[in-house]
Parts: C-alpha cells; structure tokens; sequence
C-alpha cells in the first residue's frame, strides 16, 4: 500500500489548518508562496552547521540548549544579554511554546489582538485547553491575551506605545500577555528597539504594578526560512516565570540539529543585512504589479513584511488563483481555512523572477 499523495496533509475535523504543505504534492513544484518564510532562503552557513550535527545525532541534546539559547540571547540584547540570558527558553518551534504559555496562564478566558484577523494556534490552543474565547471586538479584558505583531496574515503592526496600551486595557490584573513577534525582525537593523524584548522596565513594571505577565514569542523559522527542523523561542518577565514553564516542558525538545542551526545562524549578519534591503524591495514589486494586473485587488501590510495579503473581493476569483497557482507549480495560502476570509490570499515575498511565475499562472483571471 502505497501514500495517496493527493489527500490534504492535515486531518482538518481534528487540527489546525496552516499553509505549506501542498509543495511536496507538486510533481513541477517551484516555489512556495503559501509560507511566510524568508525570500532569500536558508542562510548557507547555518545550514552547514545543521547538516554537521546530523553526525552527533547519537547523543541527546543539552538539556540547557546551550550554547545556541546564549547565542540567541546576545543577538536579542547584545549589550545586556547575560541579564536576560535566563528569561528565555526556546521550543521545537514557536508552536511548543504557544501551547505551554497557553496552558501555564490562570484560569480564564483568551482573547486574540485587535486585528480582523490572526495567526490561529492560540485560539487554537486556548480552545482544545477548555478557555472561553473572547471575541475581537469583546471590549472586557481576559485573562489570557495574545497578540501577533506584526499581524499574520493581515500584515498590521502596532508600534510599541500603541501596544503597551492595547496590553494594559485588554488583560486583567494577575494576567498574561503573549505578544508574538515572530516577523518583527523584519522591521529594520534598528528592530531591536522597537521590539517588546527591548523593554524590561515596563515589563517589570506591569508585573509589579498589575501582577500581569508580558511574554514575547518568536518563531525562528520564517526569518531564517528553516520550517522543518522547528526553532521558537520566548522570552519571559522573570526567570521564576521561565522556570515554571521549562518545567511543563517535554525535555530535550529542541533537536541537536536545530540548536546548531541556531548557534551559528546568529551570527550571519550579511544574510540579515540582505534580508532588511531585499525584501522591501521585493515586496513593492510585487505589489505595483499586483495593482497593475488586478487593480480591483487590495493589497495590505506594511512594506518591510516577507508577504502580501490580498483581498480579491471575490471568493471565486480567490479560488481560481489558488488553483492557477497550484496548478504552475506555486501554491499560495487561501484565506478560507482557519482565518474564513474567502476571498482573500496570502503570498510570500520572493524575487521578481520567481514572483513573475505566479504572475504569469494568473493572467488568465485579467478582466
Ligand atoms: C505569527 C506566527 N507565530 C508562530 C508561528 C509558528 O511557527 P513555528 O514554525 O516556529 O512553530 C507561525 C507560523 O506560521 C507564525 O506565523
């Protein structure tokens, strides 16, 4: 008996739809637009050092996920990262850890961020743990509140004053804030501060004024386009709070091929600094042509984002384009399942010659 590759991958009555698995069912595949991961593809060198640890992959990993948590830690806070250095923990995948905070989080209801709509493990995890869900425009604050920043899909971004705010109106006293900023990253050289991690005075403040917990997720498979060997982290208000997570934590989770990755990916500034000057660039090609071809479309997210979401206004022309795409060998994400935005899309940024391929598969659906 052999794999009917033509079934969707996920069992969608049981688990969370998400983009990125119809490549593979491709016989002319080219390139996956359905991922938000980077254009520019996995950095060379951390890859190499990944492939060297498949050798040592007859010894457990280090339980302390060190060196690469310390590396990790220094390339968030290069001038203060030993303070830090224990306030962080990282996951098989940000998917671990939205599951362990989500769990760890007092008794309550879970509320999602102000945008139409967000990335969904968290509802997803605050629902099959029993949590009421709050909806979006639920003014009542919650006990548990996750906010994904930059927003995937929709690309909005809240600035960090607008966010403190949206944090202190929406979450009760005693409880948690997640702000997932998985695509900050791709903000700037200048991310750093702009980013939740960059303000421990306010997050000790909240703690000691509300009793609220800021914690600030990031996924690591997007920025360094690495899905598959599953890199997340999270950075928690005080070290007592990342020891009661590491405590529920299954250990060894983090595989020794993904610490390696990680230990020597920090430190590839070049790719980083490719990253910052090509995606924009990328980004508005692609969008101008988009306006260009399809100016009934709307495009939206802010300009340094590695995709575009785009509002048809038709749930039949969405449904075409995701099958023209398919169909050339370059499958883009659909906003139906999980987000229920039929006639949206969602395509990664990636380079002119490949995004002309997408383009060409949907010139049939010009007026
Ligand atoms: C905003 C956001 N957070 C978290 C994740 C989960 O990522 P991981 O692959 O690290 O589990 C994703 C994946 O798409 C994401 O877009």
């Amino acid at each position: 008996m052999t794999f009917d590759a033509s079934q969707t991958a996920w069992d969608e009555k049981t688990q969370q739809f998400h983009g990125g698995q119809d490549w593979a069912t491709l016989s002319n595949f080219v390139e996956d637009f359905s991922v938000t991961t980077n254009g520019l593809g996995t950095p060379r060198t951390a890859l190499e050092a990944g492939r060297k640890a498949v050798d040592l992959c007859d010894h457990y990993p280090p339980a302390n996920q060190e060196p690469a948590k310390s590396s990790l830690a220094a390339f968030l806070w290069p001038d203060s990262y030993q303070r830090n250095v224990n306030r962080l923990l990282l996951g098989n995948g940000a998917s671990e850890l939205i599951d362990l905070v989500v769990r760890k989080a007092p008794a309550g209801p879970w509320k999602p961020g102000p945008f139409s709509v967000q990335y969904k493990e968290y509802e997803r995890s605050a629902s099959t743990n029993g949590r009421p869900l709050l909806k979006v425009n639920d003014d009542s604050p919650a006990a548990i509140a996750c906010i994904v920043n930059p927003c995937n899909p929709t690309g909005d971004y809240k600035p960090l004053n607008q966010l403190k705010k949206w944090v202190e109106a929406n979450v009760q006293d005693g409880g948690f804030a997640v702000i997932d900023e998985s695509m900050q990253p791709w903000h700037s050289p200048g991310f750093r501060e702009d980013s939740m991690t960059s303000q421990t005075e306010f997050v000790a403040d909240l703690y000691a004024r509300r009793g609220i917990s800021v914690y600030v997720i990031h996924s690591w498979t997007k920025l360094w386009s690495c899905t598959g060997i599953r890199l997340g982290s999270i950075v928690c208000p005080t070290e007592e709070h990342c020891q009661a997570l590491k405590k529920i934590q299954v250990p060894w989770s983090v595989n020794c091929v993904a610490l390696a990755f990680l230990h020597a990916v920090v430190k590839d500034e070049a790719y980083l600094h490719d990253t910052w000057t090509l995606t924009p660039r990328w980004r508005h090609h692609t969008v101008a042509a988009l306006q260009e071809y399809f100016p009934n479309w709307l495009t939206s997210g802010e300009p340094f984002l590695s995709w575009v979401w785009i509002d048809t206004g038709d749930m039949i022309v969405a449904e075409r384009a995701i099958q023209l795409a398919k169909q050339a060998g370059v499958p883009v994400r659909s906003g139906l399942p999980g987000y229920q935005q039929p006639s949206h899309l969602r395509i990664a940024v990636r380079s002119p010659e490949k995004f002309q391929i997408l383009l060409n598969a949907w010139l049939p659906l010009r007026n």
